[in-house]
């Protein structure tokens, strides 16, 4: 899919992943950007980056959990800004707990944001692209959407949830020349995991790594785009020796017998000692 001229709506775009994917879209020469995630006043901040490359930024400050107010927002923006060629659902939250201290309200958070949150603002696009008979919706899933680690048993079910949904639907949309793709980021330097704990050897790749990433799949039509060799390495892992890929995750992943350091800790350490 080419980007020049199109009009995308990215949510989760007020920072990290989100916020890198408009910067580069805004670098591709496309026409216009909507930016979806609550905080209005970060997405001020980014329209004005975006619109620093003379493309058109809009910020829409709406909560993906509050489905009345997203399909107002939706039709809104449909009348205001004419269709939208390319959704890049990318909001998300992630919770780190050993399974048997996770905490409901932390799991319904996750189950809300990630799958119904995306299910409802993909519902309301979908059906007025395929009137149009074209457009593309990305999918942000991770590298936990293919590979689960432990202490991150539920934020990893979602992930897997992105991938099924992303599969069935780009089966049913395809008919009506809507293409489906998947993106899978390994660890990426961001808010999300500022307070997560360190899975050993994972090396974090930058929001502009996963965004340049994004660029290239879509110009290469790909259905899932991994991002970076450690992903490869890993999904590579996960289908010749499954075995082998567990055991390696047993002794990475932050658990009670070998507790890690904070990822925000070790970026300070690494900071200070340049
Ligand atoms: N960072 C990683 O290591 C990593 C790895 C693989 C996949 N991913 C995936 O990549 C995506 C982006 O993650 P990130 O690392 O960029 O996280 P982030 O920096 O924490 O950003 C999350 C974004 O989602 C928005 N958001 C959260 N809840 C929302 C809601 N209810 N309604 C609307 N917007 C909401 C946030 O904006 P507001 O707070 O302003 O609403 C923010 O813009 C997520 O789907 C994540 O699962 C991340």
């Amino acid at each position: 899919m080419h980007l020049q001229g199109k009009t995308a709506l990215i949510t989760g775009a007020s920072r990290g992943i989100g916020r890198a994917i408009a910067l580069e879209f805004a670098k591709h020469g496309m026409q216009r950007i909507l930016l979806v995630a609550r905080d209005h006043q970060r997405l001020v901040e980014v329209a004005a980056e975006v619109a620093a490359y003379g493309v058109e930024a809009i910020p829409i400050a709406v909560d993906l959990t509050a489905p009345i107010d997203v399909n107002i927002a939706i039709a809104q923006v449909w009348r205001n800004y004419g269709p939208i060629d390319l959704l890049i659902n990318c909001a998300g939250v992630a919770h780190q707990s050993s399974f048997l201290q996770s905490r409901l309200s932390d799991v319904q958070e996750e189950i809300s944001t990630n799958l119904v949150g995306l299910y409802t603002i993909t519902r309301f696009v979908a059906r007025r692209m395929v009137k149009q008979r074209r457009g593309a919706i990305v999918n942000v899933s991770s590298l936990m959407g293919k590979v689960a680690a432990p202490t991150m048993a539920t934020y990893s079910a979602t992930k897997f949830a992105i991938l099924g949904f992303t599969q069935a639907l780009r089966g049913e949309l395809a008919a009506h020349n809507v293409q489906v793709t998947a993106l899978l980021p390994s660890l990426t330097d961001t808010d999300m995991v500022r307070d997560l704990q360190w899975f050993r050897w994972v090396i974090p790749m930058t929001p502009q790594q996963v965004a340049k990433a994004l660029v290239d799949g879509l110009a290469r039509d790909s259905p899932e785009i991994l991002v970076g060799w450690q992903s490869h390495l890993a999904v590579w892992g996960n289908r010749l020796a499954p075995w082998l890929l567990e055991k390696v995750l047993r002794v990475a992943a932050p658990l009670a017998a070998h507790p890690a350091k904070r990822y925000s800790e070790l970026r300070e350490a690494a900071a200070t000692s340049r």
